[in-house]
């Protein structure tokens, strides 16, 4: 199949390799000269597990790299839209670019061709589409519109989209169907899977994926209930982590006991400061704006999203209870993306609770195995350094920070770490350590919804020692 990813986005970029690596012929379009000159030479925009070696492999081979839009639509089947929608000042989706590109695609058709949207839109886009490219000339028979959301995580994107859950098309016609099906056949008939060097599954998931087949209408509401759904699953363990620390219990054991329930599940029930990035805070301000547009006022999502802005004030608070006062303090932390194993800064919490915390007057010594070039530039501050490693930043710092999950901030040298720090004070915002083994190791150690240890009194008792729990924002 001759395949069109127009925007070149993490979206576009990885289902462009991603479908080269299914065996289709595919051409990446972009409208930033550069970015396209940069991915033609080879080069690696973004920081994402396995892109690279798609992009070596299929490169000017079944996957081509362009600027020009028409000509591209002219030499495809599928014309996958994958642009930016970012959040107005009114938090609904900015549809310009979507629109923009639907009337290019309208003015090139030139025989029967897929629209497909790929980027999250509010439902109801794809009749939109359809309304502008047939204003802009393109005859009705000649094309169909189509969404075929994506669930790809930001960090394990490639895997995502190579072993997906389910695979959903919403399709109005059966000839549009029968198109996107034919895209995904190598992954639903099992056949990619047999092949020798394809990317690993690492996270052994079922193969080969369902293909749930829906209305156009019904798909872009899958996406926006996903995501809400997913944020929701957040802001309530983050709530109830609330809880735990008000009373003295672990949010660990509470997740356990509660997870192990099929219907509710184990994955996305980490507490901790909060969700962010590209996606759900603008999705779930676009859903509810959407949901008010159609009549309904979606009052959860209000609630989603204020839990979520209160779990980075919370951790500031714990900040301020573990050191007493802020001003002058040196703080070493850990990730400024938002979240581990990606270099996205977009809407990062880490980067609000580093902002709040140079406010307060503290010396921020930062450390992010991808983020700190991107971190720098809307952090352009003498009063934050960049450092090398976690040790380096902890250097002489009053305490350490943990605001992002990577994997190696939850295998850091602990004796190392203690005897860099000025104080062994740890404040984890994403519950990396037991408590128990921190307060063995010699820390003084706060987490989310968990009881605060230190290190002093375990050591007379052998036994870590559960701190006051009543400190100002325990009782709160
Ligand atoms: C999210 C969805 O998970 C994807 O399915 C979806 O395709 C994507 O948005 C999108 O719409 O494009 P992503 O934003 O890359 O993916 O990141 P997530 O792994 O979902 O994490 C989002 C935020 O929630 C991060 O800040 C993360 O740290 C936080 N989080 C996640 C928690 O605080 N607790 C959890 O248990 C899980």
């Amino acid at each position: 199949m001759r395949i069109a990813v127009v925007g070149s986005g993490y979206v576009g970029l990885v289902a462009a390799a991603c479908f080269a690596e299914l065996g289709h012929e595919v051409i990446s379009i972009d409208n930033d000269v550069e970015k396209v000159a940069m991915l033609q030479r080879g080069e690696v925009p973004i920081h994402e597990e396995f892109l690279p070696e798609l992009l070596a492999r299929h490169r000017s081979q079944k996957l081509t790299f362009s600027t020009d839009l028409r000509e591209a639509v002219g030499q495809s089947q599928a014309i996958f839209i994958a642009v930016g929608t970012p959040a107005t000042e009114m938090g609904d989706a900015d549809l310009s670019y979507v629109e923009q590109v639907s009337r290019e695609v309208a003015q090139a058709i030139n025989g029967y061709k897929v629209v497909v949207e790929k980027s999250t839109v509010p439902v109801t886009t794809s009749e939109w589409i359809r309304r502008v490219m047939l204003l802009d000339g393109a005859d009705a028979d000649q094309f169909d519109v189509a969404s075929n959301p994506e669930f790809l995580r930001e960090g394990t994107a490639v895997e995502d989209f190579l072993y997906p859950d389910r695979i959903v098309v919403g399709a109005d016609t059966e000839r549009c169907a029968t198109l996107l099906r034919q895209i995904y056949e190598p992954m639903t008939s099992g056949e990619y899977y047999q092949r020798n060097n394809i990317i690993p599954n690492v996270s052994n998931a079922t193969v080969p994926p369902p293909i749930i087949v829906t209305s156009a209408k019904s798909a872009e509401l899958i996406k926006h209930a996903s995501n809400a759904f997913l944020a929701t699953k957040i802001s309530f363990i983050n709530a109830v982590a609330n809880i735990c620390e008000a009373v003295g219990a672990d949010i660990k054991e509470v997740c356990e006991g509660i997870g192990t329930d099929a219907r509710i599940g184990r994955r996305f029930l980490n507490p901790g400061i909060g969700y962010g990035g590209s996606c759900f805070p603008k999705d779930l301000k676009a859903f509810s704006s959407v949901a008010r547009e159609t009549g309904y006022d979606f009052r959860l999502l209000q609630e989603v999203m204020a839990i979520n802005a209160e779990q980075r004030s919370r951790f500031l608070r714990k900040v301020r209870s573990a050191l007493w006062t802020l001003k002058g303090k040196k703080l070493a932390v850990l990730g400024l993306a938002f979240k581990g194993g990606t270099d996205d800064i977009r809407e990062s919490p880490s980067i609000e609770i580093v902002k709040c915390l140079r406010k307060e007057g503290c010396e921020v010594r930062a450390f992010d195995p991808a983020a700190t070039e991107r971190a720098q530039e809307v952090l352009a501050d003498s009063g934050i350094s960049y450092h090398r490693s976690p040790y380096e930043a902890a250097e002489a710092a009053d305490a350490l920070l943990i605001l992002t999950d990577w994997p190696e901030f939850a295998r850091l040298d602990l004796p190392r770490l203690k005897s860099a720090l000025t104080y062994p004070i740890m404040i984890d915002g994403r519950n990396l350590y037991d408590p128990a083994a921190m307060a063995a190791a010699g820390f003084i150690y706060s987490s989310v919804g968990r009881p605060d240890v230190q290190a002093s009194i375990a050591k007379q008792n052998g036994k870590p020692e559960k701190m006051a729990a009543a400190t100002p924002e325990k009782a709160h």
